[in-house]
């Protein structure tokens, strides 16, 4: 029987998150960004999903804000999944484990910027009150989004303040 694991990620974690991230995004290069914010256990949430003692997925959450604005929030990524096991539901899974961690640390909401079609089917939004760091290119229409995780609704408008690792553009605009 297969021994399943859903946890947060260790530092003996980080080899294996190494090479799951060039299994998963051959073409895109997010080593340095997953280095950066798995350094920051601070402002990071990091969740490991494990078969047979094999990590086959991970996601990040990053602390983030709105300036001049007393709201906590945060901004799901990078996912990945390793191939072989992606459209077993690993990938959503991890994402609402995040969430309801995230919910009991009283974040208000959550964004990510990803395929509509993913994310949508967890509850995810277009947003359009909090902008995010950079300016997106208009093929990215719907593709920024969000989640309320408190009652505060619409309460939100600005720009997402990210911790240093986010504040590259080319993590933003193709
Ligand atoms: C995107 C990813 C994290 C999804 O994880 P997963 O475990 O494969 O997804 P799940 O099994 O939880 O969800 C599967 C459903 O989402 C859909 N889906 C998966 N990846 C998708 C994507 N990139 N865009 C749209 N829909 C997607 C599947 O078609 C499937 O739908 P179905 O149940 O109707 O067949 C994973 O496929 C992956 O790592 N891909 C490569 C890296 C990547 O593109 N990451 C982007 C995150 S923004």
């Amino acid at each position: 029987m297969k021994k399943l694991e859903m946890r947060d990620s260790v530092p003996g974690d980080l080899r294996a998150i190494e090479l799951l991230y060039p299994e998963a995004f051959p073409d895109e290069d997010l080593l340095p960004l997953v280095r950066d914010l798995l350094q920051d256990t601070a402002v990071t949430t990091s969740i490991v999903r494990v078969i047979d003692s094999r990590i086959v997925g991970h996601v990040i959450f990053t602390t983030c804000g709105v300036a001049g604005k007393r709201i906590s929030a945060s901004l799901l990524g990078p996912l990945a999944v390793t191939p072989a096991r992606q459209g077993q539901g690993i990938g959503s899974a991890l994402v609402r484990a995040g969430l309801r961690q995230l919910k009991d640390k009283d974040v208000h909401f959550v964004c990510v910027l990803g395929d509509p079609a993913f994310y949508g089917r967890l509850g995810f939004l277009p947003e359009f009150s909090i902008r995010p760091p950079f300016r997106l290119p208009a093929e990215y229409d719907g593709a920024w989004q969000s989640q309320n995780l408190c009652d505060m609704g619409a309460a939100y408008s600005g720009e997402l303040s990210v911790p240093k690792p986010w504040r590259q553009p080319s993590l933003w605009i193709p």
